[in-house]
């Protein structure tokens, strides 16, 4: 019937919630994608988190995935399902593009950066032990193949999302081996790719620049170990106004999953309350990725006209709408245009 299949997994506390106004939203701009919907409540297999089989499954057969919030249970055993997805499809390359929202007040108006974090190893690695009582190791785990990997993901974004420079953020004057491999790996793919232009900048560096003008970093794509793409995400995600703002995808070879970053929020969950943009911006990565380039640009316009015009948003924006109200006033838009 010419629709594709995605797999969506709603997610707990103000997952299903969100996960409701993008399928709302998406009903009313025809888009051609049907939802398996699958639950991903953690199952305990050997003594360790993990995921039920037919949501692997779904993932699997449909390839992309669209993903809610998931809380991991606090307790001996439990390692973040997040983590473990990503993990058992290997995906590779965690980008989260931190573009500002013109129409919602920061202090920045000029953010348009995009980070490209390596997304199976370095600190998340998980090799930890105690080596005698009092002190404990955490190994930072880099290879050369995903080092090599991500960063060839990273030119690769740049050429096709039109960015003219990459920069590899790191701290090779610590980290000299990790790091120092990291950048090999980059400078290596760069020769690929001449017609971008490469540099290598210290995080810390990067922090207290972006901070201060955002604008030098404009037009690019920053690619880095796992940690400090964490962290330095989130820090751009508060450069925009917030991780309910900023959308994510994890890439593979064999799927692909789009997530918000924000968590499960469970205490406004069922109250109607939260704010579905960082879901919906995210399902628009989905979309581009699908090649449904046409679609997102619409529903982008309807969401951010819906922002910039503040009358119909939630809280966390500075407005009074319900998630409800804010969709529909999304949903309305997508008609008139
Ligand atoms: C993120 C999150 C995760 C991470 C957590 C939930 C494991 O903070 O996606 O950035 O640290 O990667
Ligand atoms: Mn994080």
């Amino acid at each position: 019937n010419g629709k594709y299949t995605v797999t969506l997994i709603p997610g707990d506390g103000i997952g299903p919630e969100i996960s409701q106004s993008i399928k709302d939203i998406y009903t009313a701009a025809s888009v051609p994608i049907e939802w398996e919907e699958v639950d991903v409540t953690p199952i305990l297999k050997n003594g360790k988190t993990a995921i039920p089989d037919d949501a692997i499954a779904s993932v699997r057969k449909n390839t992309v995935a669209l993903k809610g919030p998931l809380a991991t249970p606090i307790g001996k055993g439990h390692v973040s399902l997040n983590l473990t997805l990503r993990r058992t499809f290997n995906l590779f390359a965690n980008v989260r593009p931190c573009v500002s929202i013109q129409g919602f007040k920061t202090p920045y108006d000029n953010v348009d950066t995009v980070l490209i974090r390596e997304n199976t190893e370095g600190e998340y690695s998980g090799i930890e032990h105690e080596v005698i009582d009092g002190v404990v190791q955490s190994i930072k785990l880099i290879t050369w193949d995903a080092s090599e990997r991500v960063a060839r993901y990273a030119f690769h974004y740049a050429q096709s999302s039109g960015r003219k420079r990459v920069t590899a953020v790191h701290k090779a004057n610590i980290m000299k081996m990790s790091d120092g491999m990291f950048l090999s790996a980059c400078r290596q793919v760069a020769k690929d790719f001449p017609e971008i232009s490469y540099d290598e900048d210290l995080l810390d560096r990067v922090c207290l620049q972006i901070t201060q003008n955002p604008g030098p970093y404009a037009d690019r794509v920053m690619v880095m170990p796992n940690l400090y793409g964490d962290i330095l995400s989130d820090m751009c995600a508060g450069l925009i106004g917030g991780l309910g703002l900023t959308p994510s995808g994890n890439i593979g070879r064999d799927a692909s999953i789009f997530e918000a970053v924000h968590g499960s929020a469970p205490d406004i969950a069922g109250k109607g309350l939260a704010n579905p943009t960082a879901l919906l911006l995210s399902s628009l990565m989905m979309l581009r990725h699908m090649n449904l380039n046409e679609y997102a640009d619409r529903i982008e316009k309807a969401a951010l006209g819906t922002i910039a015009e503040g009358k119909s948003i939630t809280g966390d924006l500075g407005g009074k709408a319900s998630t409800r109200e804010y969709t529909n006033a999304i949903v309305k838009r997508l008609s008139k245009a």
